[in-house]
Parts: C-alpha cells; structure tokens; sequence
C-alpha cells in the first residue's frame, strides 16, 4: 500500500540542506536515486530537481523505518524525517555532500518498475527510447537543467519587453485559415460541419490588428504550427517570441531588439554583446557567404572568379559562363595539406547535399600546382585567385560553377559551413548575431508557376522598388530582416504594408483572384479602411533561441515533450484514430 502526505510537509528540496539545518529536524522529499543496504545500515540517495542528498538509516532509527527503508528501489518516491548531521566522509562532488539526514521515520508515497534507462546524466540510449518515457527522461538532471534555462530565459525576455512598454496580449489558436507559406494544421468544426478552423503558423495578422486597435507595442510568447518537413531545428508546433509596433520604421524594431538581445546575452550569459550588430543587405550575404543566414565566426568568404575562369580552357568553367552562370571558389586558409581523399570527401558530400554537380579544387605546393584543374590553370590564375582572398601559399582552393549564379553561390555557401565544421575553424564560445536585411519580395516557385511571398505577404516593398512592381517583380527588395545568429535563423520580421490598395496588389503579384484575396482575408482589408498606422515587428523562434544559447544542436532537447521527424509523439502516440462517434459528429466521412 502506498503511503499519503497526511499531515507531513516538506521543509525544504533535497538539494537546498545546508549548514543552517544542521541538527534540526527535516522532512525531505524526492525520488530513491539509489539505495546501499549494507546489513543494518542503509544508504539511501535522494533526488529532486534541486540536487541530491544522502540519507543514513541504521541501527539508531526506529525498527519500522529499517524495514521500510530495505524494500525502497530506485525511483521509488519517498519521504524521509529525520535530523540533519555532519557526515564524516564528505562528499565533494555533492552540492549537499557534507551533510546526510538521519532518518527516524519513512514514507512509501509511490512505488516504481525499474526504468528502461538510467536516471542519469548524458546517459547512451536511442533518443526514441528517451521520448516514449519522456517522464522518465525528463528527471534526469541534464534535461532539468535545459528546461530550466528555457524557463530563464522566458523570464528575460518578459522582463526586458515590459520594462520597454510592451503589453503582453493573447491571440486566438482556433483562427481561419490564412497559410503563410507551410501547410495549415485544420480542426473541423462540429457546429459547421465541412468548415475547418486552422491553427495560426504565427500571430501575423492578429498582431497587425492590434496595432489598428491601438496597442501600439505588443508582445506575446506564442504558440504556432506549421506542418512542415521536420529538421533538426523545426517542430510542427513550437513557440515565437512575437513583436509588433506601431509608428516605427526598420531601425526602431532593430534598436529595440538589439538592446534586447544584449540584456539577453547578459543576463543569461554574463556575455557583453557589443552594438550595433552587424547589418548587411540579402544580397551582400548571398555574394559574400552564400547563405542568408550567414555564419560568421570564421572567414573563408565566397571570391567570384567568373572572369579569370573565362580565360580558361576548362569546359565545365566556360559552359556555366556561356550559360550566364558564375564560376566561384572559396579559399581554405593553411588547406594546401588536405588530403586526396579530404577532397575526394568534401566533393561526395556536395554532390548528396547540395545542387552540385561537382567541385573542383587547386593548390600551391612548393610553387607546384597541384589539385583536379592544375591542367587548365596557371600560377597567375592561382595567384590572382589567392590575392583576391587575402590568402598565401598555403591555401587550398574549393571552385564552384554553375550556370544560375544564385546556384553556385549557395553550393559555395554550403562548402564554406562543411569544410569549418569538418577542419574545426568555428570558435565554439563566440556569439555572431547579424541582421539580413533587404529580402527579395518574392521568390519565383516553379513548381506552381508564380510568385511566393520570401517572408509573407504582408511585408512591405521598399519604396525606392515601387516602380519594379509593374516591370520586375523579382527584383522588387523589402522591407523586412533576419536575425541570425551563428549561421541559424533565429527571428524575422518586416515592415508591414498598411495601405489596402498595395496590399491588394501584392494579393494580384502572388497570383490571387480578387475573389480569392477577399475570400481569405477580407476582414483584413476592411480593417484597412479604418486607419492603419505605419507597423511592423518580428520574431523570435524561442526554441531555437534556447538550444542556441545553450549550445544544444536539436531542438527537441529544449521542448519538454517534442516530436519526432515524422511529427508524432511517441509517448502518446499521437496522432491516433478517433471514435465513430466523433467522426460524425464532426460530420467527417473517412
Ligand atoms: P517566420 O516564419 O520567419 O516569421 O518565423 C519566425 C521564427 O520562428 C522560428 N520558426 C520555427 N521554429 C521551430 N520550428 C519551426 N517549424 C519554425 N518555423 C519558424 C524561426 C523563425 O525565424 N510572422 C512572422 C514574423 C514577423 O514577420 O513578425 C513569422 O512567423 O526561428
């Protein structure tokens, strides 16, 4: 039978005994961590959040404790009271381990099976494992220590937006459908039957509308989904830290955010986060890293070759330059040593990874050219090309081509981040945050054969491409920027459209009907009839903020109960079947 509470309090979590209940009474609280019974005398460790603490049960306390004590296992939860000594053997490595509670009374509250894995600290086992008992996973102090972070770092950010004057406001998550970009997750409704609700991929619309009713700073740490292909750092339901602001322009949200993140990095860190950070436009990203989510903790920057290529007798060079392509390379400093097979590696994971076709690659050893092209190219070449990147003799250089240059970029910009992580070039304690600035407005998606929104389609043109709207779409810049953070996209956001015609015209750019536009976001533009202030905001993935600072690389390891590639929960098997009844009720024929 197991034991209740009954009249029993806690004084205080395991881990926070200390030297002022020394010699007085405690009733402490947790699970068994491990029970030593030796004959008589009886080692128990017990474990709350807080930390550990021993305790002692032997020929001194009571009968009925001895025996109690002897059946408790691991992961039994107890309680024990006791007085609280000095233990003669201290342990060091036990934030409570000079002291141990002699305990005189004991309570069973819950017995336990043995788990499948340690309650430990970085134990082995398949992560699977860990999330079907993610109760169980969840008492092992590393993941404690995470979602206490999480929780931290929460705390901040709350902090810093209400000393600045946001209100925190609440937005619905049962919301017509409005994709903005993923595919919608649907919840049918049983009052309409046939008509759906759709559950919000962020607050976009609802926080512009409340800066038409007045709240001119909101915030709001919210909940979104998206049905999306899962990745290392994507869940189909995670959380934003969303920003909105009324009467601003880029600078104000960049400034505020930028303060921010240096009360973040601070608070969280004790890091001092130098500002301004770093802004650069799209396109200076892309033609410098090849990336718009640039990491910046180490060089190698993307060097065109297009014109010293066009010189060359080499085929594949010359083919992407008469094709309008581009011909590239990056210079690995101190790589003149890499290794055929180094090589012969780099390039097989390009061809798997990326859109490349193939990479081709040139050194200096002891004035000898060496490496894949040393038929075509000459030491000017060679020179020219290591001048241009500001390197010596020692470097190894990694050519790209492609006939769409935007391609051979990106194919670069990938080689750059592998070949830092394969040779360690990436100061693991440097914090790079930098803004990306001036998207594209659209993107051309081929498979559909029109434009998409590159953020989403409340994002306001910038003013100088107006006039590209009528001739050039593709080449229309916003007013919009990421945040990124070590070559991951922490947080985005823009300046929004507040004028009904523009933004109709965006709904025609993007390949709506006026039925359609209106269809999905009519209450919008009605709303846009009652003066609208000029707005605009961000946001923060906030899981991906967390895993970032504290270093993780999965987002899961900061999610209390996440779910998995394929987007179900193992611990709940969710998504499952449902009853007839319910079916029906909602009207739904399978
Ligand atoms: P965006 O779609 O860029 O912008 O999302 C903002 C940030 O949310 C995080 N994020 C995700 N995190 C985990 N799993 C996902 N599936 C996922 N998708 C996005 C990223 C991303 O930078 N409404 C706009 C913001 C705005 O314009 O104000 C929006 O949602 O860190």
């Amino acid at each position: 039978m197991s034991e209740s509470m009954g009249n029993w309090r806690r004084d205080c979590r395991c881990g926070e005994v200390n030297e002022k209940h020394l010699g007085k009474e405690l009733t402490l609280m947790g699970w068994c961590h491990k029970q030593r019974d030796l004959g008589g005398l009886i080692f128990i460790t017990l474990r709350d959040i807080s930390g550990e603490v021993q305790i002692v049960i032997d020929d001194d306390s009571p009968a009925e404790a001895r025996e109690k004590a002897a059946t408790v296992r691991g992961e039994f939860v107890i309680a024990c009271r006791g007085v609280l000594r000095r233990r003669q053997d201290e342990n060091p490595d036990m934030k409570t381990g000079a002291f141990e509670l002699h305990a005189s009374e004991l309570r069973i509250f819950s017995k336990a099976k043995t788990p499948p894995f340690y309650i430990e600290e970085n134990i082995d086992v398949k992560e699977s494992l860990r999330l079907e008992n993610r109760y169980l996973d969840l008492r092992r102090p590393d993941m404690q220590r995470k979602l206490m972070a999480r929780h931290r770092i929460t705390k901040i950010v709350r902090d810093f937006f209400d000393s600045q004057g946001f209100l925190d406001i609440e937005t619905p998550t049962l919301i017509k459908s409005t994709p903005e970009g993923a595919r919608d997750y649907l919840v049918p409704s049983r009052i309409y039957p046939g008509k759906f609700f759709a559950l919000p991929q962020s607050p976009q619309i609802f926080k512009q509308l409340l800066m038409l009713g007045g709240y001119d700073k909101y915030m709001q740490i919210a909940r979104c989904y998206r049905d999306e292909d899962l990745r290392a750092d994507r869940q189909p339901e995670f959380t934003q830290i969303d920003i909105e602001m009324s009467f601003i322009g880029e600078d104000d949200v960049m400034d505020v955010n930028e303060r921010f993140l240096a009360y973040l990095m601070k608070e969280f860190h004790g890091y001092n986060l130098e500002l301004p950070l770093e802004r650069m436009s799209w396109h200076e990203a892309m033609s410098r890293f090849g990336s718009d989510k640039p990491d910046l903790r180490f060089g190698m920057e993307i060097q065109d070759a297009s014109d010293l290529a066009a010189a060359t007798e080499f085929k594949v060079f010359t083919s992407a330059l008469e094709e309008g392509g581009m011909v590239a390379y990056i210079a690995v400093p101190g790589g003149n040593d890499m290794s055929r097979r180094e090589l012969d590696d780099l390039n097989a994971y390009l061809q798997s990874n990326t859109a490349a076709k193939g990479m081709a690659w040139a050194s200096l050893v002891d004035c000898e050219l060496k490496g894949s092209i040393r038929k075509f190219i000459d030491e000017d070449f060679m020179r020219s090309c290591l001048r241009r990147a500001d390197e010596d003799d020692t470097a190894q250089l990694l050519f790209v081509s492609d006939s769409d240059p935007n391609t051979c970029l990106e194919i670069l910009g990938a080689l750059r981040n592998e070949v830092a992580r394969r040779r360690n070039m990436i100061d693991q304690q440097a914090y790079r945050f930098c803004w990306i600035t001036e998207f594209p407005l659209f993107e051309w998606d081929e498979e559909d054969k029109r434009y998409v929104s590159m953020h989403h389609p409340f994002t306001a043109p910038l003013e100088a491409d107006f006039e590209l709207l009528d001739t050039d779409p593709a080449a229309v810049r916003s007013r919009s920027y990421d945040i990124v953070l070590n070559g991951t996209e922490l947080g985005g956001g823009s300046i929004r459209i507040h004028e009904q015609d523009l933004q109709k015209k965006i709904f025609s750019l993007l390949g709506f009907s006026e039925e359609e536009y209106q269809h999905r976001f009519g209450f919008l533009l009605d709303a846009f009839q009652y003066g609208v202030p000029p707005h605009g905001g961000l946001a923060y993935g906030l899981d991906r903020l967390v895993m970032l600072l504290i270093g993780e690389d999965n987002i899961r390891e900061v999610i209390a109960f996440p779910k998995v590639q394929n987007s179900s929960c193992l611990m709940t098997k969710a998504p499952s079947a449902v009853s007839d009844e319910q079916l029906a009720e909602l009207g739904i024929k399978l």
